[in-house]
Formats: C-alpha cells, structure tokens, sequence
C-alpha cells in the first residue's frame, strides 16, 4: 500500500492506493465517531457495498443509495440526502463515506459539508475518473437546470481510498474515459511520463496492475503539487482545465449523449495542442506525442461527424470560466510547460475546429 498526502490550508488528507487495499485499511484512523453513512448508487452498491460493510462492523452503519447516473447529481437528491440525514438524528460526529465514481463522489461532498456545517468525509472512488481526478482536491458540486457543477464548494475529505481492483468490473469506455485524464497530466506536467504512457499503451489498455499503480500515483502526484498551490484555483490550478474548454463545449453541444467526458477531453487536448502549436510555439514532435498517445489509448482524435463547429462555437460562449467575453485556453509552450491564453478569437477557433473533421 502506497501513502500520500495532500496539505490544505486547514488539515492533511491521506491518501491510500494499491491493489486489493480494501481490507487492510484501518478505518479508527480516520473516524472520530461511530455512526457511519455510506453513499452509493444502486449499481456499485450491488458489486462492493457488503464488502465495505463487512470491512466496517466495528461502527454503526446507514446507507442511502441513489439511482445511477449524472442526472441525479442534482439539487433535489442532495435534498434527499440531507432529509435522510436529519431524519436520522445524525449529529456532527456522522463520517460520510462516498463510494462511487465522480458523480457520488461530488454529491457526498457537498453533503458532508453542508449537513450540520460540515461533517468527516471519505472517499472510496470506483472509476479511474474518480481516482486520478475527481476525488482529489476538494471540489463538491451539483449540476443546475441552468448548466454543470454551478452549486458547489470546497470540502477536503479526512481520508480518500484508491484501490484499483475496483476498476475490474468498470466498463472499458468508462475506463479509457478516465485514461484521458491520465494524459492531461502528462501533457501539462511531464514529458517522461506522456512518453512512458505512449510506450506502454498495451500495458495500460490491459489493466496490468503495476502499470495502473504507476499511472494512478503520477497522476495524483501531479494533481497534489498544483492544488497544494492553489487550492482555491486563483491560478495554476488552471492548467488542469488543459483541453477541457473545448472538451466541456463538445460535451454541451452532445447534450451529455453518446460522448464520456474523457472522450470530449481528448479532442479538447488535440485542439488545444493544435492552437498552442501556432499560438505559443508548441513543436511538431510534442504535438504528435500527444496526439498518438491519445489514439494509442483508443480515445477519440477526430470530432464526431454529427456535430457542427456552430454549435461548439455555441457553447463555448457559454462556458463558465470566461473572463471579459473570452474564452481562456491552456495552451502547451512544450510538453510539461503550460500558460493561460484569452486572446483567442472566434473566427480563429472555428479554422482550427474545420480542420479537425473526419
Ligand atoms: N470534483 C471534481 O474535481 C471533479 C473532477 C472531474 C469530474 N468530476 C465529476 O465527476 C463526474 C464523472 O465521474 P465518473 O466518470 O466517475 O462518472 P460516474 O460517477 O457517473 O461513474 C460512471 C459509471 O460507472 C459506474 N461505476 C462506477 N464504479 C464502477 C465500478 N467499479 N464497476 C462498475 N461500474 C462502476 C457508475 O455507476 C456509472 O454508471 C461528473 O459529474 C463530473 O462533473 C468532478
């Protein structure tokens, strides 16, 4: 089992990873109280919910499962866990345990932050998403009729559990989804790694167990060193949001259909890179690198022919993180070397995105 810690301004998170860590965990070190409420979904609870039960016998459990799927990370089923919680007579000595991919994930958050002012949280993530990315770094949120990820806050969690033998029953879309990300870090923070992912590709696709660990604990390496900057994303944290300008405006203009984020995020580094390219000198060689890499991994680097660059262009004028009507790009200078760009025009972005069809 491999330890790591994130320090934030106000406490330590520990981070544990391995293969088949479930069991060795010793969860006293990480609860105050007794009472434990573990939030899952119907589908992961039935792969994994007795184990973690089992596993926890020593503390009083409740569970509250929510149906599978984005849409209900939404304002009316954070309502229902509070309801659950107050109905309960939970007091502020409640641990709430998330066990799912990034979806519970973000709602235990908010849960746990919101309820009473703020109770213990642990995450156990499921999906590679949730492990190398969303369960990291202490974003919670729910979706709004209005748009994603609009009511959110801040809320590190005591502990957070990675064991990738989760991952054998995740779907392989879901998967490679999370993979994305994976080079996203490479990608903005470290040559030798993309090309070792490059490299290694089969090994990755396969599930191979020392591969994942060392992918899993790059990853959250990178993400470690540029929240505990930037917590608040007033700066560098920026850099993660590499290829997810365009990403997020692919994934609105599908409706969130027929596309996973990680496959929405993988075009979005491709465009970025393509801009970056001309914009701040990214080389041929680094462009190629992260382009290969992605198609090695069996992500998509070609926009989806249904799609019209109108309504692309659409959403990225919706996008949340605009400042004074432009859109900011993190753009590469190399591969490991990133900066912020807003001077990107429209009529720009619609060449770039007319030479990105199939
Ligand atoms: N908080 C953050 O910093 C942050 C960062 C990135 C993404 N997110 C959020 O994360 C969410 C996406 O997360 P996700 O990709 O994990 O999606 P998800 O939580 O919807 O999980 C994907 C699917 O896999 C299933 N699943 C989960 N674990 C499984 C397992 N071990 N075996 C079989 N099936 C399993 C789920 O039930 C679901 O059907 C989005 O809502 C996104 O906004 C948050």
């Amino acid at each position: 089992m491999n330890r790591l810690s994130l320090k934030t301004e106000n406490q330590k998170v520990t981070i544990l990873t391995g293969n088949k860590i479930l069991n060795k965990i010793n969860f006293k070190n990480f609860i105050n109280g007794n009472d434990i409420c573990i939030l899952s979904n119907s589908k992961i609870a039935k792969l994994y919910l007795q184990q973690l039960k089992k596993k926890l016998n020593n503390f009083k459990i409740n569970t509250f499962l929510i149906p599978d799927g984005e849409k209900y990370k939404s304002v009316n089923i954070l309502n229902k866990i509070h309801d659950h919680l107050i109905k309960n007579k939970f007091d502020r000595h409640l641990t709430i345990i998330a066990l799912g991919g990034g979806v519970i994930g973000d709602l235990a958050g908010l849960a746990a932050d919101t309820f009473l002012r703020g109770v213990n949280l642990i995450h156990i993530p499921t999906t590679l998403l949730a492990q190398v990315d969303s369960s990291i770094g202490g974003k919670t949120g729910v979706n709004h009729r209005l748009g994603k990820n609009l009511i959110g806050t801040f809320k590190h969690p005591s502990a957070i559990i990675i064991d990738i033998n989760f991952l054998k029953t995740l779907p392989d879309k879901q998967f490679k989804s999370g993979l994305a990300e994976v080079i996203k870090y490479g990608a903005i923070s470290n040559r030798s790694f993309l090309n070792w992912v490059n490299k290694n590709s089969n090994k990755i696709l396969n599930q191979n167990t020392d591969s994942l660990l060392k992918i899993i604990n790059f990853s959250i390496k990178a993400k470690i060193k540029i929240v505990e900057l930037d917590e608040r994303e007033s700066g560098v944290r920026a850099y993660l949001n590499f290829g997810h300008t365009f990403g997020h405006a692919i994934e609105s203009a599908k409706n969130y259909k027929g596309i996973l984020h990680g496959e929405a995020i993988s075009l979005g580094m491709i465009l970025a890179a393509a801009i970056s390219m001309e914009k701040t000198n990214l080389s041929l060689e680094d462009f190629n690198l992260i382009e290969e890499t992605i198609r090695k991994i069996k992500l998509p680097t070609n926009l989806p022919k249904n799609l019209s660059k109108s309504k692309i262009i659409k959403y990225l004028q919706y996008d949340k993180k605009k400042k004074l009507g432009r859109n900011n790009f993190i753009l590469l200078k190399s591969v490991g070397s990133c900066c912020v760009s807003n001077t990107i025009t429209t009529k720009y972005l619609i060449d770039i995105l007319d030479s990105f069809r199939n």
